[in-house]
């Protein structure tokens, strides 16, 4: 068995991409306040600043997650800045626009796959040669990759490939390095503007969506921060292959 090397997150070397904004904001802010220190890396380099100038120790860094050599040069300037990656998350993402599967073009899902699922490989692919034992790897994926519903079938393939993914490389890479994943549920972050066209949902269209959530609110990134902190710490120790539903039950339903 291979021990985590400490009870907190203090002095552990953290890179989240997709962290300039929603869930992944979340997440730095959350490992820094543990003690972490903190790559914020994204495709909105002025975002990623800013959020890495509200955190002690962190640092932003620019990222095309579908681009093979981006994905690769950020890792390796992470590396030179932290030392070496204890906790990669696997965060950036986004939806097409909700609507029936058939008015897709074919080149939506092609972009959509290399965004949510290839990127995630690729992350994967040049951070491992350069994590210690007991470090973690975790997955933002969707409750839409495990229980889908009209409207974003292939963004829910995509995340279910995810969730796949993560069961099998955490098979692969056991007991050296823990590999888990987060199923969130709708929350009011960037995501909106793409997966609907609005800043916000409101009205009509939020309450139909609350009203499918037993805990009778959408997420909040704090909620996935949690998680994430939470997979990746010492506790979990135990934990490889777990997908936690972040959903306020919908998925019971
Ligand atoms: N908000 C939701 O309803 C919801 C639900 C389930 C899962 N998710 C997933 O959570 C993750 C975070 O999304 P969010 O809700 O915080 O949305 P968000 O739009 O607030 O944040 C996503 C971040 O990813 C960045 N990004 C997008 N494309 C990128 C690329 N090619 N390279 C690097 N960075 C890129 C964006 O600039 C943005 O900062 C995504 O994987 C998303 O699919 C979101």
């Amino acid at each position: 068995m291979v021990p985590e090397s400490d009870s907190s997150q203090n002095g552990r070397r953290v890179v989240v991409t997709g962290a300039a904004s929603g869930f992944g904001a979340a997440i730095a802010r959350r490992f820094s306040v543990s003690g972490a220190r903190v790559v914020v890396a994204d495709l909105d380099e002025d975002g990623a600043k800013q959020v890495a100038a509200e955190l002690p120790d962190a640092v932003a860094i620019a990222v095309d997650v579908t681009v093979p050599e981006q994905v690769q040069a950020m890792i390796n300037k992470s590396v030179d800045v932290l030392g070496g990656i204890d906790v990669l998350v696997n965060n950036a993402g986004a939806a097409h626009r909700a609507g029936p599967m058939i008015d897709l073009e074919p080149e939506v899902f092609d972009a959509q796959f290399a965004l949510n699922l290839r990127s995630v490989f690729l992350g994967v692919k040049y951070a491992v040669p350069h994590m210690p034992d007991g470090s973690v790897i975790v997955n933002t994926a969707s409750i839409g990759g495990r229980r889908p519903r009209p409207g974003l079938t292939v963004y829910n393939a995509a995340k279910g490939g995810v969730i796949t993914f993560t069961r099998g490389l955490a098979a692969e890479l056991a007991p050296r390095i823990r590999v888990c994943a987060v199923n969130p549920v709708g929350a009011q972050t960037g995501f909106i503007r793409t997966s609907h066209g609005v800043d916000k949902l409101t009205g009509e269209t939020l309450a139909a969506f609350v009203n499918g959530i037993p805990m009778a609110r959408l997420a909040v990134p704090e909620d996935v921060a949690s998680a994430v902190e939470y997979l990746a710490s010492p506790e979990a120790s135990f934990l490889t292959g777990v997908c936690i539903d972040v959903d306020g039950g919908r998925s019971i339903q």
